[in-house]
C-alpha cells in the first residue's frame, strides 16, 4: 500500500477521531494539567526545589549525594502518584584499540575535538543559568517570542506534523502505525514497514501532541499484541510466545480479497536476529499511553496482561546465568547489524530495566502475577547494583581498572571479571575528562566494552536505573565531549568508531558500517528526543536546547534524513533514507518536551526508593 493512499483511506477515520478527542469530555488532563510556566513545569517533575542547584554549579560528588537526599524526600508525591495509580488500577481490576584491546577504533581526538584536551575541571556551558535564562530558553523553543528564527522553527514543527500524518499506515480502515520512512527516490527495501521501535517516538508525539491521538497508539499496542499471538518459525525452529516482531507491514491478499498483516520476527531482516528491544519498547509505550490517557482498560485487559507476561518471562525465566544482565546477539536492537553488541549490552540491559519498572506497575497480582511481580522485584535490585557498580566508568574507576590486579578469585576479587588492564583502548584514556563518567557499552569475563551508546545511557537516566549522581555525571560528560558526542549534527549513536583491522573483524567488512557512518559512529537525529528527555529530567535542558538549535540548522533542508556520516556529523548518510519517519517524530518529541517539560512524565520514571539497596562488599575501586 502506497502511502499515499494509506493517508486517503484513513483521513476520514482521522477527522472523526480527532474531534472526537476535541469534544468536552474527552479533552485530555494533559491539557488541563500543562503548567502555565516552566518553573511550574519543573516543580511538577520535582526539579522546581533544585533549579537553584542546577544553575549554581557542577554537581560534585558531594553536592549530588545532597541532591539526591533532597530528591528522596521530594519525590514522595511523585511516588504517591504511582501507588495510588497502582491501588486505582487494582480496585478497577475487572476490566567498542588501537593494538591490543577488543576494537580498534578511531577518535577525533586530532581532530578538532573541542574540550578534548581539557584536563582540569572547568565549569560547564550550563553552569552558572539564572532561571530567567531557562524561562527565555523555553519561550525560544516554544516560539513565544516571535521572531525569524521561531518562524522557521515554527514552519519545521508543521513541516514535520505534515510528514509524520503521510507516514500513517491504515489496516482496516484504523491508524494501527508509521512507515519507517516515506521516501519514493529509494528502493523500499523494509523501510515500508512499520518498525516497532521506531514507532515509539512516534506514538510519544502523537501522545504530547495538542489533541493528542491516541487511537493510533492504542491501535499499534493491540495490533502488535495479536502479532506476538503467531507461532513464529525460522527455518524449523519455534521462537519463544512472547516474542514481539521487529517490523510488519500491510498488504494486500487479491485471492481472499482482503488486507492482510505480515510480520518480521528477524526471520527475513539481516542477520536473522530476533529484536529484543522490541517487547521492552511495547511494555515502555504501553506505560506512557496510560500515564498520558489514564486510561486503565487496555492495560487491564486480559490479553495485555498475558503479553506483558510472556515478554517477561522470556527475560526472567532461570538458565545458566550468573549475571542479571540479558545474555544477546548482535544485532538484536536499533543497531540490528554485526557490530559487536554481542553479550550484555547496555542498550538492552537499560531497556529491560524500564520495562520491569513499568511492567510493575501495571501487572496486576491476580493468577500468577504475584509471583512475577516478586520476580520482578528482585530482577531490578540485581540489575541496578550490577550495571550501576560494573557498567559505571568515570576517571576514578577507569583509573582503578588501569591498576586492576588479575587472575583474582574468590568473593573478595575486586576484578571480579578478569579483565587485563593491557585491554584498556588508548582513546578512551584520552576521552575520559576529569568531570562526568558514563555506561560503557558491555560487561562480559575478561571484557570491558569501553565504547559509549547513547540510548543506554539516556535509557538508563529515564528509568533511574542511573543514580542521580551517575545520571548528572552523564550530562557532564556529554558537555565535555560536546565535539565528539553531538559534533555538527545530533547524535552519535555510538562513540568512536571501529576501524581498520577491528572494522574488518568486528563487523565482517560491513561496507554500510564502515567508520563514522551508520551504526558505527553515525549521527542519528531520533536521538534527539532522548537526549532532550534526559536532559530535563536531570534538570539540564539547555543542553538539548543547543542540540535542537543544530538540527534545527539542517534537518529539513536536509529532507529529514536517516542519518548522517563523518567525524562531526557533517554529511548526510551515504545510505540515509530522506522522510525518514522517527528522524522526524524524534525532532516533534524533543520540541513538545522543550516546550512543556511535564511532557516528560510520559517517558520517565522516579527513584524507586523501595529498591533494596544490597550492602556493598566489593568497594575498593567503587567511588560513590
Ligand atoms: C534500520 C535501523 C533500525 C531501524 C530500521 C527502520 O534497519 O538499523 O534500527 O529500526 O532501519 O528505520
Amino acid at each position: 500500500m502506497s502511502p499515499g493512499s494509506t493517508t486517503e483511506v484513513c483521513g476520514d477515520e482521522l477527522a472523526k477521531k480527532a474531534s472526537a478527542h476535541n469534544s468536552p469530555e474527552n479533552v485530555s488532563e494533559k491539557e488541563t494539567e500543562t503548567p502555565e510556566t516552566i518553573v511550574e513545569a519543573y516543580e511538577k517533575l520535582n526539579l522546581g526545589r533544585d533549579i537553584s542547584n542546577v544553575f549554581t554549579g557542577s554537581t560534585s560528588v558531594d553536592d549530588g549525594e545532597k541532591k539526591e537526599g533532597d530528591q528522596r524526600n521530594k519525590t514522595s508525591q511523585e511516588k504517591e502518584m504511582v501507588e495510588t495509580t497502582a491501588e486505582e488500577m487494582t480496585k478497577s481490576s475487572n476490566g567498542v584499540v588501537a593494538g591490543n584491546g577488543d576494537f580498534e577504533v578511531v577518535s577525533n581526538i586530532n581532530n578538532g575535538g573541542g574540550g578534548k584536551t581539557t584536563s582540569i575541571l572547568k565549569p560547564s556551558p550550563s553552569v552558572g543559568m539564572s532561571l530567567e535564562n531557562l524561562v527565555e530558553v523555553s519561550n525560544v523553543a516554544s516560539g513565544k517570542n516571535g521572531g525569524t528564527e521561531n518562524a522557521s522553527a515554527t514552519a519545521m514543527m508543521d513541516e514535520a506534523w505534515d510528514l509524520l500524518a503521510q507516514s500513517y499506515v491504515c489496516f482496516k480502515g484504523q491508524h494501527v502505525g508509521t512507515l519507517a520512512a516515506v521516501d519514493n527516490s529509494a528502493e523500499a527495501l523494509n523501510y515500508n514497514q512499520v518498525f516497532v521501535r521506531d514507532f515509539v517516538p512516534c506514538g510519544l508525539a502523537c501522545l504530547m501532541k495538542n489533541n493528542a491521538d491516541v487511537e493510533i497508539v492504542k491501535n499499534f499496542l493491540l495490533k502488535t499484541l495479536h502479532l506476538q499471538g503467531w507461532e513464529k518459525r525460522i527455518d524449523n525452529f519455534t521462537l519463544g510466545e512472547g516474542v514481539m516482531p521487529a517490523s510488519f507491514k500491510v498488504s494486500y491478499d487479491a485471492q481472499r480479497q482482503k488486507e492482510i498483516l505480515q510480520a518480521d520476527f528477524g526471520g527475513t531482516a539481516i542477520g536473522r536476529v530476533a529484536p529484543v528491544d522490541s517487547g521492552f519498547w511495547w511494555i515502555i509505550l504501553l506505560r506512557s499511553y496510560t500515564k498520558c490517557t489514564h486510561d486503565y482498560s487496555l492495560s487491564e485487559l486480559p490479553e495485555v496482561q498475558r503479553g506483558m507476561k510472556l515478554i517477561l518471562n522470556l527475560c526472567l525465566s532461570d538458565g545458566f546465568d550468573t549475571f542479571p544482565t540479558l545474555l544477546c546477539a548482535d544485532g538484536c536492537s536499533m543497531i540490528d547489524r554485526r557490530m559487536g553488541i554481542y553479550g550484555y549490552p547496555i542498550e538492552i540491559q537499560a531497556l529491560f530495566f524500564f520495562a520491569l519498572r513499568c511492567a510493575r506497575q501495571m501487572l496486576k497480582p491476580e493468577h500468577d502475577g504475584k509471583e512475577l511481580i516478586e520476580r520482578i522485584d528482585k530482577r531490578i535490585t540485581a540489575l541496578s547494583y550490577h550495571i550501576q557498580n560494573y557498567y559505571w566508568l568515570d576517571f576514578t574507576q577507569l583509573n582503578n581498572i588501569y591498576r586492576y590486579k588479575t587472575e583474582e578469585y574468590s568473593h573478595t576479587a575486586v576484578n571480579k571479571f578478569n579483565v587485563i588492564p593491557e585491554s584498556i583502548p588508548d582513546w578512551v584514556l584520552e576521552f575520559m575528562p576529569l568531570r562526568g563518567g558514563y555506561f560503557i557499552g558491555n560487561v562480559s569475563p575478561a571484557r570491558m566494552d569501553f565504547r559509549w551508546f547513547l540510548i543506554g545511557n539516556c535509557i538508563s537516566i529515564l528509568s533511574s536505573l542511573a543514580t542521580p549522581v551517575q545520571a548528572t555525571a552523564i550530562m557532564d560528560l556529554i558537555e565535555e565531549r560536546w565535539a565528539d558526542l553531538i559534533g555538527e549534527m545530533p547524535l552519535k549513536i555510538v562513540y568512536p568508531a571501529l576501524d581498520g583491522h577491528q572494522w574488518r573483524i568486528v563487523t565482517g567488512c560491513d561496507p554500510k558500517n564502515t567508520r563514522w557512518s551508520y551504526h558505527n559512529g553515525g549521527s542519528w537525529p531520533v536521538l534527539l528526543w532522548l537526549l532532550t528527555a534526559a536532559s530535563i529530567k536531570t534538570g539540564r535542558p539547555q543542553i538539548a536546547k543547543r542540540a535542537i538549535e543544530l538540527a534545527e540548522q539542517r534537518l529539513s533542508k536536509d529532507g529529514w534524513p536517516e542519518y548522517y556520516d563523518g567525524i562531526t556529523g557533517r554529511y548526510v548518510g551515504k545510505q540515509a533514507r530522506k522522510n525518514q519517519t522517527w528522524s522526524i517524530a524524534g525532532y516533534l518529541v524533543a520540541k513538545l518536551m522543550i516546550e512543556n517539560p511535564s511532557n516528560l512524565l510520559m517517558i520517565s520514571l522516579e527513584e524507586d526508593k523501595k529498591i533494596t539497596k544490597p550492602r556493598l562488599t566489593r568497594s575498593a575501586s567503587w567511588t560513590f
